[in-house]
């Protein structure tokens, strides 16, 4: 669809003229993108849509009013990845583009291990072939596996994920440090998120899951639409303050902003850098079902269940390093990310498809 950006004159330049973003069309992705652009950088976004919508990337340019070039790919494709890099001039890659849902990768870990490793590996082989070394990788919290307390700060030992998702996102980052390691030239950022949540306030752009949605944000905001009955909280037995699982929810638009300062704080580095993008907050289930209810004014039927194999009792980020080294920190508060969240859902039941 989408037109070439004429040249930048923006100050951001030093990291050079265009950003490759994988996976942009997709939820962290878009907001990402629209980031970029409103900072003045030229976008390309690679995807392959296997779960988004091209309409996410046109809704970005009428949000910014700025085009980017979107090019339909894998990034298993190194023959276009070779193309993209002879015919642009790009500066650094921000790599979303991978397969998340945790449950499913345990069914498909073949779908997970070559759409998230192998095209890592693979985009990583085309980056040193172009000589293009300044990589922003999406990581997650997932790699702490279950910590003895909290908060998390990236000093804390990785653990042996228990699912093949989590599993990727571990050999990923090694990988990624043994590169380092071999040139010095790399320049890397492993951002792990914690929990990201809300849309963009114009309710244009957000989450838009297909199916039946795993996670607890956009699950909880389809049976406030009406869309599905009633939301299972898995486990009020936890030794948390309610019983139930707590999270450090992120703003999305908190996340997008996280990955403009990596961007450039790795632009004056070398080898890994290693950053939490969290709030450093824990909310319960309870606790979001409540805020939720209150931004959206809608009830939110929900029934006690059994916990969800897998899951832990508490997650939360230590967010200092990021405060420090990037001079970042999420800003947004619950009452922000439930009801950018619910204006999202409303506007679109159907998500883009609607
Ligand atoms: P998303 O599914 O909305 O976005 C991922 C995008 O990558 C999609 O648009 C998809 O079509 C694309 N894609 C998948 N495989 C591809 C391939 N082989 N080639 C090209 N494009 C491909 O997911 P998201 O929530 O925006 O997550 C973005 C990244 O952040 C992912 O790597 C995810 O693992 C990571 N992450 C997400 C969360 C979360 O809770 N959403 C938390 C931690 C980390
Ligand atoms: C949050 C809380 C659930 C759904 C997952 C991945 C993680 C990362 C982020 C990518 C937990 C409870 C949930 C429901 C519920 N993704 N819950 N009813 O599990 O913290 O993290 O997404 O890297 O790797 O595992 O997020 O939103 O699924 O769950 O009670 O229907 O909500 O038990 O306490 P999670 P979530």
């Amino acid at each position: 669809m989408l037109i070439n950006t004429p040249p930048s004159s923006d100050q951001n330049s030093n990291i050079t003229s265009k950003i490759l973003v994988t996976g942009g069309a997709g939820y962290i992705g878009s907001h990402t993108t629209l980031a970029l652009l409103n900072a003045g950088f030229n976008v390309i976004v690679l995807d392959n849509l296997t779960n988004s919508s091209a309409e996410s990337l046109s809704r970005v340019q009428r949000i910014s009013g700025k085009t980017l070039e979107f090019i339909q790919g894998d990034v298993r494709d190194r023959k276009l990845l070779d193309h993209l890099f002879t015919t642009h001039s790009i500066g650094a890659v921000l790599h979303f583009a991978g397969l998340k849902a945790v449950g499913e990768s345990v069914v498909k870990p073949l779908d997970y291990f070559s759409n998230n490793v192998v095209g890592s590996v693979n985009l990583c082989e085309a980056m040193a072939h172009a000589q293009v070394f300044n990589l922003v990788f999406s990581s997650s919290a997932t790699v702490y596996g279950t910590p003895k307390e909290m908060p998390i700060s990236e000093s804390f030992p990785t653990a042996e994920p228990t699912n093949p998702y989590g599993h990727t996102k571990l050999i990923i980052e090694d990988f990624l440090q043994s590169l380092a390691k071999s040139d010095p030239r790399w320049s890397i950022a492993l951002l792990r998120y914690f929990n990201p949540v809300g849309a963009h306030q114009s309710g244009l752009i957000g989450e838009a899951p297909n199916g039946t949605p795993n996670n607890l944000m956009p699950y909880m905001s389809q049976v406030a639409i009406g869309k599905l009955k009633f939301l299972s909280v898995f486990g009020t037995d936890y030794p948390t303050h309610d019983g139930t699982g707590v999270r450090d929810y992120i703003h999305v638009l908190d996340l997008a902003d996280g990955h403009l300062s990596a961007l450039k704080a790795i632009s004056n580095r070398t080898g890994v850098n290693i950053w939490n993008l969290g709030t450093g907050i824990g909310y319960s289930v309870l606790e979001l079902i409540r805020a939720f209810e209150l931004a959206s004014g809608q009830a939110v039927t929900y029934q006690i269940a059994e916990r969800r194999p897998g899951d832990i009792a508490e997650c939360w980020a230590d967010p200092t390093k990021a405060a420090d080294e990037l001079g970042w920190k999420a800003n947004r508060g619950l009452t922000e990310m439930m009801t950018d969240t619910w204006r999202w859902q409303q506007a679109n039941p159907e998500g883009y498809g609607g």
